[in-house]
């Protein structure tokens, strides 16, 4: 704000609430905001006002009655502007605790801009209200001292994306909302054609095909920020439309790509005051899942899934050679400090492993110069055990004997509750950020939902060229050249060096079950587009409000967007989605049927 001395005479604000401080002391100011609270002790009143830099006291004095009065009348969020003189504090009533805590504005003049009713709930931090009312009266809810600086972090971070790529010879170039579908894996939101009659618009999961088309075109680097669509089941880390920093560049090898993408995370950490150390560790997806259990793990603690599939193979136990023989394994998870868990905690643990999809779940632990476990062994093989999971006293084993797909996922799921519960109870740094890598994910899976093969990544992701001769043969063998950049548990990017061939590109559709018509019916325009010079070229999309999440230290996606859906796609601000007038349906061609 302009620092003017000279406001008697004009109303016209000098500054911002948060930023005066012991120096301005004398100066005359002009503020606007809206009241926090009133603070009446008869012959003084206090006014907190408060704007979007933050709070500043306002005091009115016996000495000045018409102030006083007018002061005694304010009431919360009240919108209002007044000229003051700042003033030094009495040493005993400084305010440690508030950044213009030294000083306060003696009230020379008092405008109410606009009165206002009583809100239903009261705008401070941490959030006095459900998030159901947050979000109902969100403009309300976004007066909060931390959502203002989540919106603020939220524009740094994008303006610095922006002038980071720009400064590495990135275009931004827009793409269309209302386009084909776009396959990610989700359900497609679809617009009605007025003029096409039965025809739709797919508004897009990403813009996945018009960022390779422009590297076919020829602009070489290409970024977006952009809104993206997709119908989806919801979390706390995904909403139906959300933000992603897109990104594609042509003639490179992946490495050139990791590289921008980690010293753009550098930069955009820093803007809250974190340090990122690179270069990001890689895993590929086979070592994130036997080592973490997971494909995006949490690696700001270092404890690992093990195979003890020998020892059980050689222990002896009936149960778990049958489990082995019929090629499943034995895990083993170490929980530091878990000897102490009592009966129950072990027994939800229990529960959970079978809810998990596992028959049981054995554990391991010290008692006096003994191992006790669940699993009926001899100590030596007990010994055994506890010494492949490196434990020592008073650590707890957790055991799964099952298929290793199932063992892993218990594990897994276990060992992210861990550190989670670490974090939160103190025993795990909150503020460390573990990056990584995960490589060579498999290019296809089978999907038990639609009962076929799908793509893991999207069908335009290249195999790795090594593995192309099992394509057709043994399709869940090809590994692609895919990679998601992970951090602290969250996928927070994912991309890959595309298929630039079109004979690899119709191949794939093929594997995934697209007659030649279909393919011409979805894709023509593509394939055909990879036939006239396509530059081998691969990219990233970046989750832009899991990122943001990140960088504020929020647990939800919620919190960094201004506008968000409940978790059932609502958004009860507006009502939306609300029915729509039969004028419209009737112009659209559309009837609703009340049939699902
Ligand atoms: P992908 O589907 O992995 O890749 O999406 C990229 C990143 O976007 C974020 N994300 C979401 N964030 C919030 N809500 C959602 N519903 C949601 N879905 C995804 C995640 C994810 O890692 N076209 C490819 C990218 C490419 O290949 O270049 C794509 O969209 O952080």
């Amino acid at each position: 704000m302009a620092n003017s001395d000279r406001c008697g005479e004009s109303w016209t604000r000098t500054d911002y609430c948060g930023e005066l401080r012991a120096k301005d002391a004398g100066r005359r100011v002009v503020l606007a905001g809206w009241v926090q609270r009133v603070r009446d002790i008869g012959s003084l009143v206090f006014v907190d006002l408060r704007d979007r830099s933050g709070l500043v006291q306002l005091v009115a004095r016996s000495d000045r009655p018409e102030f006083l009065e007018q002061a005694k009348k304010l009431r919360g969020e009240f919108v209002i502007q007044v000229r003051g003189l700042v003033k030094n504090r009495e040493p005993e009533a400084i305010n440690r605790e508030l950044p213009t805590g030294e000083i306060e504005v003696e009230i020379e003049g008092l405008t109410v801009l606009n009165p206002a009713e009583t809100t239903p709930f009261i705008i401070s931090d941490p959030p006095q209200a459900s998030e159901e009312l947050r979000l109902k009266y969100r403009y309300l809810d976004l007066r909060r001292p931390s959502m203002q600086r989540n919106v603020s972090l939220r524009h740094q971070a994008a303006l610095l994306t922006r002038n980071f790529l720009s400064s590495r010879g990135f275009l931004e170039i827009e793409t269309p909302f209302l386009t084909r579908s776009t396959p990610e894996g989700a359900r497609d939101y679809l617009v009605p054609s007025r003029i096409h009659p039965g025809r739709f618009y797919a508004l897009p999961q990403s813009p996945q095909l018009f960022k390779q088309i422009l590297m076919i075109s020829g602009f070489d680097r290409y970024f977006q920020i952009v809104r993206c669509f997709r119908d989806e089941d919801l979390r706390a880390d995904r909403q139906p439309e959300f933000t992603q920093i897109d990104i594609e560049m042509s003639f490179i090898p992946r490495e050139v790509l990791f590289e921008i993408i980690e010293e753009l995370m550098v930069e955009f950490f820093a803007l809250g005051g974190y340090q990122v150390n690179r270069p990001f560790l890689k895993l590929s997806y086979e070592e994130a899942l036997n080592r973490y259990g997971s494909d995006k793990p949490d690696l700001r603690d270092d404890i690992t899934i093990e195979d003890l599939s020998e020892i059980g193979r050689a222990s002896g136990s009936e149960l778990l050679n049958g489990i082995i023989q019929k090629g499943g394994v034995l895990k083993g998870l170490l929980v530091k400090g878990g000897g102490s868990f009592a009966r129950s905690r072990l027994d939800r643990l229990q529960e959970e492993a079978r809810a998990l999809g596992a028959g049981g779940l054995a554990w391991i632990r010290k008692a006096g110069d003994s191992l006790k476990s669940s699993l009926k062994l001899e100590q030596d093989k007990l010994q055994a055990i506890w010494q492949a999971l490196r434990a020592e006293e008073p650590d707890l084993g957790l055991l799964v004997a099952a298929e290793k797909a199932t063992a892993i996922r218990v594990l897994g799921e276990f060992r992210k509750n861990f550190i989670l519960e670490k974090i939160k109870d103190g025993r795990l740094d909150k503020s460390r950020l573990a990056f990584c890598w995960v490589t060579d994910f498999p290019l296809f899976e089978w999907s038990q939902e639609e009962q076929k093969i799908v793509s893991m990544h999207h069908p335009f992701t290249s195999p790795n060229p090594e593995d192309l001769e099992h394509l057709e043969s043994d399709p869940f063998k090809v590994r692609a050249l895919a990679y998601d950049l992970v951090l602290n548990g969250y996928e927070v990017g994912g991309g890959s060096i595309r298929i630039h061939q079109p004979e690899i590109q119709a191949r794939i559709f093929k594997i995934l079950g697209l007659t030649a018509e279909q393919t011409r019916e979805k894709f023509g325009f593509f394939l055909e587009a990879l036939s006239y010079g396509a530059p081998p070229h691969g990219g990233i999309a970046l989750g832009f409000d899991r990122l943001v999440m990140l960088l504020c230290g929020e647990e939800s996606i919620r919190e960094v967007i201004p506008f968000p859906k409940t978790t059932s796609a609502l958004c009860l601000m507006t009502g939306s989605p609300s029915p729509v007038d039969p004028r419209q349906l009737e112009e659209l061609g559309l009837e609703i049927t009340g049939k699902k």
